[in-house]
This record gives structure tokens, sequence and C-alpha cells, in this order.
């Protein structure tokens, strides 16, 4: 079992942050903090900007290639003073000056991102070296969307960050995977070696609106299944845990994160635990009490228990999640419901 206690905690830099460009002092400067979201057009990343815009000191650019992300998500922002869209592929380096990077790029859904494994990786490697560059040119403070999948198949549980993890370096999970865990240790050289301000959260397996529909994930498959009157196909044995957060939740911990003075990893994720057959009766009950439930064949290397231990996001960010999945799923089946135009039966 690899624990070990250096986890990377570190409270103060090994080396002075960079400067801030002169730039930013130019006649241009606006006194906003101006915010980079790469991803922004994705499903937590759309919510991530809708929060940040609540803020009128806060001006935002996103970069997003659109690979599994939309405008769709973003249109209610498009055309306002404060923000900008960018169609960009972080595997590219990006020029722009700005104070603060929410590094989110990177397809989430294991259809996605084993649909172009090099790509994946290219994504998760190339396009975290070039934010780390900006940041590094620009003395922006850069905060990396993590994963759980770094705890791999996890021997340990619940998963404190300190947990090393179990991961099969050469599966078909690995570019997803195996590109994270570069892409932390690219953060945290950058941090040792030139001082940048890093920000690493391990988020855990969240669900709300505005998730692709068919992208494969348990929730978001679930939802879809049960407003087409398909049966729920659960993966065998159905015994496997996972942990849902709703996504209003876990937006609060990053930006808690970002403003905080702790540069992780830290957990984001809800503790509640579920088995695969229990999530599927739990859809069941609320959206459609008629389905059946099937068990189907499971993907390789799909982790047996999922499940954070959040006591560092309670202590440091004072953060804990507050919807419950009973309450959360309601608010996905309507945005659901909208978008496959299902109308919701009235009881009488
Ligand atoms: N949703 C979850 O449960 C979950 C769990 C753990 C970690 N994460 C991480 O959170 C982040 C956002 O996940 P999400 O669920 O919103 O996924 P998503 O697929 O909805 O969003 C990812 C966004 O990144 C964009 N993108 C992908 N490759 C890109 C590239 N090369 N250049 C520019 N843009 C690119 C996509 O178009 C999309 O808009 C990801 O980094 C993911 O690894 C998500």
């Amino acid at each position: 079992m690899a624990t070990n206690s250096s986890n990377g905690n570190h409270q103060t830099t090994t080396k002075q942050p960079p400067m801030p460009s002169p730039l930013r002092f130019s006649k241009f400067f606006q006194p906003n903090m101006r915010i980079l979201v790469t991803g922004g057009a994705g499903f937590i990343g759309s919510h991530l900007v809708d929060r940040l815009m609540e803020n009128e000191k806060n001006e935002v650019i996103v970069a997003d290639n659109y690979f599994t992300g939309s405008k769709d998500n973003l249109k209610k922002w498009i055309g306002h003073p404060r923000f900008e869209l960018i169609r960009h592929d972080v595997t590219e380096p990006l020029f722009v000056e700005v104070d603060q990077i929410y590094h989110l790029a990177c397809p989430a859904s294991p259809i996605f991102y084993k649909y172009n494994p090099v790509k994946t990786i290219k994504t998760n490697v190339i396009g975290t070296l070039n934010m780390l560059g900006l940041a590094k040119r620009v003395g922006a403070r850069i905060l990396l969307t993590s994963t759980s999948e770094v705890y791999g198949d996890p021997l340990v549980h619940p998963q404190p960050e300190s947990y090393w993890g179990n991961v099969n370096p050469i599966g078909v999970r690995s570019c997803y995977d195996e590109g994270k865990r570069v892409a932390e240790t690219l953060m945290f050289d950058y941090h040792r070696q030139h001082g940048l301000e890093i920000r690493i959260a391990r988020i855990f397996n969240t669900y709300g609106p505005r998730m692709n529909i068919d992208d494969g994930r348990v929730v978001s498959n679930f939802i879809a299944q049960a407003l087409r009157d398909e049966p729920l196909t659960v993966q065998s044995p159905g015994t496997q845990t996972r942990s849902f957060c709703y996504v209003s939740d876990l937006v609060d911990g990053l930006i808690r994160l970002m403003g905080g003075s702790n540069t992780g990893p830290i957990n984001l994720g809800n503790p509640g635990e579920f088995t695969m057959t229990e999530l599927a009766e739990t859809v069941k009950e609320l959206i459609n009490p008629n389905l059946h439930i099937k068990t189907v064949e499971n993907t390789p290397d799909d982790p047996q228990q999922r499940k954070p231990d959040i006591t560092k996001a309670k202590e440091l960010l004072g953060w804990e999640p507050k919807v419950k999945l009973r309450n959360g799923l309601p608010l996905m089946e309507e945005d659901f419901r909208l978008r496959l135009g299902v109308e919701k039966i009235k009881s009488s």
C-alpha cells in the first residue's frame, strides 16, 4: 500500500512567485481580476464561469476547442463586456494577460477520452505545460482540476490525499489517469523550481445540468435511459461504489481553493457512497418507477470503490457538499427533459 506523508501540502513556496508582467500595469489595465478558464465551455467549466461572472469585478476569458464542450453552455455570456470566448486548443501556447487560471481543459468522460487517447495525453501533458508557461510569464495563480482517477482502483478506502494510488500505467484508461498524474507532477515541479502559485483539486464524480447526454457517465446514462423509457444498464457486478457531488457544491470548492493559501492536492467530492444498483434504484424511484434494471458487462479497470476523504477540504477550505443526491437528481432531470424534449407526465 503506497501511502506517504509527503503529499505536497505546501503552505509556502520554495521560491518567490514570479512578478506579474509589467503589461498588467499598462494604461489599458482595468482594476478587475482577469480570469482564464480553459475548458470553460464544458460541464463544470460553464458552471464555474456562471459563478465567476456573478462578481462584477471579474473579467472572464474562456479558451476551449469545443471537443466535448459547447458554446450553448455559455450563450448567456456571449457579448457581455466582461466575457470573452476564444476557440483555442491548449496543446498550443496561449498568450493572454491574466491573474488567475482555472485549467479544466480535458475530456472527462471515458467515451471521449478513450476516443483519441494520444490526444488526451497530449491535452493533459502539453496542455498543462502550456498553461504553466503562461502562468509563469504573467505571474498568474493556476488551479488544475485533477481527478480521483489518480487513485486508480484504490486499496485504501476512503481515499485521503496522502494515498499514492493503484493505477494501471498501460491500460485503456491510462491516457486520462496517468495524464492527470503527470499534470500534477508538472504543477509541483513549476511550484518548486519557479515558485509558481499552484492549486490542485482532485475532483470525484460530479453531476448536474449540462452534462453531455450520451457521454457514458453513469448518472447521465441513467437519467437519459429513464427519460427514454429504456432499461437502466448497470455494469456488473453492480456492487461497485461511487460518490456523487452536485456541480454547485464542486464549483464552490474550486473557488475556495483558488482563493485560499493551500496548494493541495485537495479532494473535492461528496462522501455519500452508493452502489451502482442503489443509484439505479434511486433514479427509477424518482423518475420512472416502471423501468427495468439490466446488468451489462463492465469496462476494463473499472474501480470497485470510490469515496473521498474530505477532512482536508473541511479543515483548510471550510468546505463540504450541501446538496443531497435525492435533491440534485431532479434538477438534472429537468435539464435533460428540456434537452431531450420529454415532458413530465402530470400525476392526477
Ligand atoms: N465531471 C467529473 O465528474 C470530473 C471528475 C474528475 C475530474 N474532472 C475534471 O474536471 C474538468 C472538467 O470536466 P467536465 O466534466 O466539465 O468535462 P467536459 O468534457 O464537459 O469539459 C471539458 C472541456 O474541455 C474542453 N477541451 C478538451 N480538450 C481540450 C483541448 N485540448 N483544448 C481546449 N479545450 C479542450 C472541452 O471541449 C470541454 O469544454 C476536466 O479536467 C476533468 O478531468 C471532472
